[in-house]
């Protein structure tokens, strides 16, 4: 008799136990669609962490590429490039070696354009080939992946997980062309917001406020050449006009990786997560040389 009642307690006590861990046991499948380089690498340790809690991932990376190997945390997918691992390279080559060569300014900024729009040539033929890959694209459709975890640097992943109509969580440091601000519709007041790169603060004289007006222009320019290829793309697709505002937007959460410890505040929308210190994961002592040398800065 008691064991009788005992019996179904017991399958009661299981059963609550299983209701209290099914929700965390329950693994998502991720898409992840990097951006090649230092990107990369930040982006890794949210792969493991991802593998860590249960969930699956897959990263998608074209075949020739710079840092994205395979790891026992993630599946990796590669797929082919119509350039060589040697055309790739030289390009990379060319591009460290001008950062580091000393000359005429106007010189380097229109060298330093005609090295990214190579570069960004490259990217959105590749992601062309991508989207045109149909076997692929139906097997990428045949997953039924949960979520797209992409960097928009390269607004690659952003239309791919707009094309397989799955959600999409972008990881970034920043996009430029405040395209962040016209996908997430923040408010964006340039008398008030320092532009990226122009070194003002949040407290601008009428001069800096100038500047902070003209300097988005040249951006702007800059972002057109760079990124004119992903709205044609996604037109042809869609069959319909789409900007690239229209492809950022997709994203359901925007994680960037900064702090309001180091960036100017802001506003922000709901979606909006700062995980600035993400940054610090893999953290080291600081060498005597380093603190040697801010040391008489901060006495
Ligand atoms: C850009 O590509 C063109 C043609 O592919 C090449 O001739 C040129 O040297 C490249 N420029 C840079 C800066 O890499
Ligand atoms: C994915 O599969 C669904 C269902 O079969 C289909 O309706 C949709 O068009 C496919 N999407 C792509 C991008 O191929």
């Amino acid at each position: 008799m008691m064991l009788k009642l005992q019996n179904p307690l017991l399958e009661l006590v299981g059963l609550l136990f299983w209701m209290c861990i099914l929700p965390w046991a329950e693994g998502g499948k991720v898409l992840v669609m990097p951006m090649d380089g230092s990107h990369w690498l930040s982006m890794l340790k949210v792969v493991q962490e991802l593998h860590t809690r249960g969930h699956q991932a897959v990263v998608l990376a074209p075949e020739v590429n710079l840092h994205i190997k395979g790891e026992d945390f993630f599946t990796l997918e590669t797929f082919p490039t119509s350039y060589s691992q040697e055309e790739f390279d030289h390009l990379f080559q060319y591009h460290n070696q001008m950062i580091f060569k000393t000359q005429n300014l106007l010189k380097t900024f229109l060298e330093m354009v005609a090295s990214m729009k190579n570069a960004s040539m490259m990217h959105s033929r590749t992601c062309s080939e991508l989207l045109h890959n149909e076997a692929l694209i139906r097997h990428l459709n045949e997953s039924s992946f949960n979520v797209v975890l992409t960097d928009p640097i390269n607004p690659c992943g952003a239309l791919l997980a707009k094309y397989l109509s799955v959600p999409a969580v972008f990881f970034l440091r920043a996009v430029p062309c405040d395209l962040d601000f016209e996908a997430t519709q923040c408010p964006n007041p340039s008398s008030y917001i320092p532009r990226l790169m122009t070194t003002n603060s949040d407290h601008m004289t009428f001069l800096q406020r100038v500047k902070n007006m003209l300097y988005p222009l040249g951006m702007k320019y800059i972002c057109h050449v760079l990124h004119n290829a992903y709205p044609s793309l996604a037109s042809e697709l869609f069959q319909r006009e789409v900007s690239l505002v229209d492809i950022l937007s997709h994203a359901s959460v925007w994680l960037f990786r900064g702090d309001f410890v180091l960036d100017y505040p802001r506003p922000v929308m709901p979606n909006m997560v700062f995980i600035g210190g993400i940054n610090c994961a893999n953290r080291k002592p600081l060498s005597q040389v380093c603190i040697a040398a801010f040391l008489p800065s901060v006495l």
